[in-house]
Order: C-alpha cells, then sequence, then structure tokens
C-alpha cells in the first residue's frame, strides 16, 4: 500500500485541555521495546500468554500462498503502526498504573477498571502486529521492528483523545488496505483485515464515550490512504530516526506535516461551518515551488470526509515566507454533515474522483480534524 499517512499531525490538535506542544521535546520520547512478555518476537508459551490476556487468539488458517508486493507494504505499514498503538497504550497504562497526574481516574473509571481495559486492549494490538509480522517474516520481506516513540500528551484526557484520533485514522487506512488488497487479487486477507476494522471500531465506541462523545462517529467510517497514516506516524509519534530499519525503505511517501491551528481547538472543533488556519514547511517540497511568487490560486484543501468522494476547497490568504506557508481554507461542515473523523490534505489540484488519486496532487499531509457529537 504506497498509503498510510499523517494521522498523528493533527492529532495533536485533537487533543482537548491542556495543548501540549508540538512537537515534544526529548524528555517526552518514550521508548517502548518492553520484552517483558516476548513482543515483538515471543515464544510459544510467551503467545500463548498474550493471547489468553487479549481474550483471543492469532488466526490458525494457513497464510496465503501468495501476497503482491502492494499488500506485503501494507502489511509493513500495520505492523508498523500496530507497534506504535502498542507502545502508546503501554505508556498510558504505565501512567494509569504509577498514578502520575492526570492520570488517576476517568468519568466513574478507577485505576483498577483502566488497568483491566488496557491491559487486554495492549495484548490484542500485539496480536494484530504479530500477525502482520508473521505474514512479513513467512515472505522473507522486511518486518518492521518497534521505534522509540514520543506521545504529544500528559494527561489521560488528551490521551484518550488521541488515542480517538487515530484509531480513527487506522479505521480509515485498513479500508485502504482492504481495498487494495482486493484489487491485487489478495482476498485473503480481507477477511482478517475487516475483522480488525470492528475490533478497533468496538475500541474507539469506549475511547468516544468517554470523551463525551456517542459512540459511533459516522453512519460510514472516513476512509484514508496509506502514505497519509504512514507520514501521520513518522511526523508525530516517531522519534526521528530511531527505528531499527530505513522509514524510507518501505516505499511509502512521507509527505511534510499539514498542520491545522487552533491548539485543543483544532483537535475537536465545533459541528458548523468555518474557516481554519493551516500551514506546512513547503521549502523542500518538490511541485511547491512554483507557487512562491503566487497568491496560492491552483492550491486546495482536499478532504476525506466519511465515503464521500474527496472534496476540495481553495486555499485563501496564502503567504509564501521562504516556503513555510500559512494560508486559510474553508470547512464546509453542513453541506457535508462533517461529524466525526476529517482528514486534510493540501493538493495542487481538486476534482478527485476517489481517495487513492490524492497522494499524487498532494504537497502536505495530513491534518487531523475531529468533530463530535456531543451529549
Ligand atoms: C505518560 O506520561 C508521560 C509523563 O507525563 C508523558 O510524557 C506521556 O506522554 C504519557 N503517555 C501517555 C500515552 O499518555
Ligand atoms: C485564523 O487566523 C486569524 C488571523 O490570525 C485569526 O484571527 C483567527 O482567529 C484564526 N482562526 C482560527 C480558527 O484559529
Ligand atoms: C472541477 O471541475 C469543474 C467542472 O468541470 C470545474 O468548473 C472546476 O474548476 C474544477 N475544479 C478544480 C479544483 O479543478
Amino acid at each position: 500500500m504506497a498509503k498510510l499517512a499523517k494521522v498523528l499531525a493533527s492529532a495533536l490538535a485533537l487533543a482537548g485541555s491542556s495543548a501540549a506542544t508540538w512537537p515534544p521535546n526529548s524528555k517526552d520520547c518514550t521508548t517502548t521495546a518492553s520484552a517483558a512478555d516476548g513482543f515483538p518476537t515471543p515464544n510459544a508459551e510467551q503467545l500463548r500468554a498474550i493471547s489468553e490476556r487479549a481474550d483471543g487468539s492469532l488466526s490458525n488458517a494457513p497464510p496465503p500462498a501468495t501476497l503482491a508486493d502492494s499488500t506485503l507494504q501494507s502489511l509493513q505499514v500495520i505492523a508498523f503502526n500496530e507497534e506504535f498503538e502498542t507502545a502508546y497504550f503501554q505508556s498510558l497504562l504505565a501512567n494509569v498504573t504509577l498514578g502520575v497526574p492526570g492520570y488517576e481516574s476517568w468519568k466513574g473509571y478507577g485505576k483498577a477498571e483502566l488497568e483491566k481495559i488496557l491491559k487486554v486492549i495492549i495484548a490484542q494490538e500485539e496480536l494484530h502486529a504479530l500477525n502482520a509480522l508473521n505474514a512479513l517474516n513467512k515472505f522473507k520481506k522486511l518486518a518492521p521492528l518497534p521505534c522509540k516513540y514520543r506521545f504529544p500528551v500528559t494527561n489521560i484526557h488528551d490521551a484518550i483523545a488521541v488515542a480517538e484520533a487515530f484509531t480513527a485514522v487506522v479505521m480509515g487506512t485498513l479500508q485502504d488496505v482492504s481495498q487494495a488488497a482486493a484489487a491485487a487479487g489478495d482476498a485473503g486477507i480481507v477477511r482478517g483485515v475487516a475483522s480488525v476494522i470492528g475490533q478497533e471500531g468496538e475500541q474507539n465506541g469506549f475511547y468516544r464515550t468517554l470523551l463525551g462523545a456517542v459512540p459511533s462517529e459516522k453512519p460510514f467510517l472516513t476512509t484514508n490512504v496509506g502514505p497519509f497514516a504512514f507520514s501521520f506516524l513518522n511526523n508525530n509519534f516517531i522519534v526521528p530516526g530511531s527505528c531499527p530499519f530505513d522509514v524510507n525503505a518501505l516505499g511509502v511517501p512521507i509527505f511534510t506535516q499539514l498542520s491545522v491551528e487552533g491548539g485543543s481547538a483544532a483537535l475537536n472543533i465545533r459541528p458548523e461551518d468555518q474557516w481554519l488556519n493551516y500551514s506546512a514547511d513547503l521549502s523542500s517540497v518538490k511541485n511547491a515551488a512554483k507557487f512562491s511568487n503566487g497568491n496560492g490560486e491552483g492550491l486546495f484543501i482536499t478532504y476525506f470526509s466519511g465515503q464521500l468522494v474527496p472534496f476540495s476547497v481553495p486555499v485563501k490568504d496564502f503567504k509564501w515566507n521562504g516556503g513555510k506557508v500559512t494560508f486559510k481554507a474553508f470547512f464546509p461542515f453542513d453541506d457535508n454533515i462533517m461529524f466525526g473523523l476529517s482528514i486534510a490534505s493540501l493538493t495542487d489540484g481538486g476534482n478527485f474522483t476517489n481517495p487513492d488519486a490524492v497522494p499524487a496532487a498532494t504537497l502536505a499531509a495530513p491534518a487531523i480534524i475531529n468533530v463530535n457529537d456531543e451529549f
């Protein structure tokens, strides 16, 4: 999948209350390689223990006899993402267990309940990662091992808001994975990927409930593309250079970050039409130089929302500033009923017929925008 990208850049914006600065400084950097349970290379006994904690096991069906390179690339991004998720929830669990200020309890859930829920989720995410790693190892492809991570949160509210955001991004990305696998003739992985989409949806219903939003965000969840998810992870959560492999070796583009301003507001904006302020550093983006003397004509913010065909709005008040661009763009909430996740990209075209056409026209992406239907 040339398609997972930048979910997290924007997740930051989603985190509500204590506007954490981004990127976090080095003291926020955390490494996740907790070898206590053997992950990511458990022996048989350790795998059994992970499965018991996860309330279920890996599939015992034989793996497909062949997989297209594009599908194996998707599995690399899935492994990369699930290892990040495992690390994130381990960090959250540690904060809850240690009673770090800001992590004492949440909406009537005390320490014991949160610990129980997080332990199950961690083991489940480990099995999601192992499922992808096992296939990659079988086909002798680069099987990404965990990196060091940084998390843009210091309290449980923001931690849950960011988890909600990246989980929604992942569910959009897994749509892309299954679509691409089906198109490549790899129907054999689609059932398992679909089961993970539902599983992540169960998690997100809980996170959304904790945030005071209705558990189910939209009738049809927002889609995403692989390069945006991969960019999101790399630009927001991975300590640069910390991966035990070359992140560029996966062959998935890493776009420069598109940021949406407003701190907490951007993470969780009001359900109404509004203008949003965006910024990006285009100084080293190849197709961007031609916009250096202009007013942004020919540039658009393109949104993914639900299963709508991607739609684009022109950028306004465009300023180049040596490639560090700022501009505003309309967020057309009313016409498009944009509850839940929206994924924005800066593109040099509009009129896309499907999400897969967007990365080729993208200069910066993604920005993650969330609108909660609150109760
Ligand atoms: C756990 O707490 C540390 C210290 O406050 C913080 O840097 C980190 O982001 C927290 N992790 C999560 C997932 O909330
Ligand atoms: C966007 O920027 C303008 C000009 O700085 C400011 O007045 C406005 O409040 C900003 N809007 C948001 C949503 O941050
Ligand atoms: C999209 O297509 C319509 C109809 O052909 C055209 O008027 C419009 O300018 C196009 N928009 C973009 C962004 O290319």
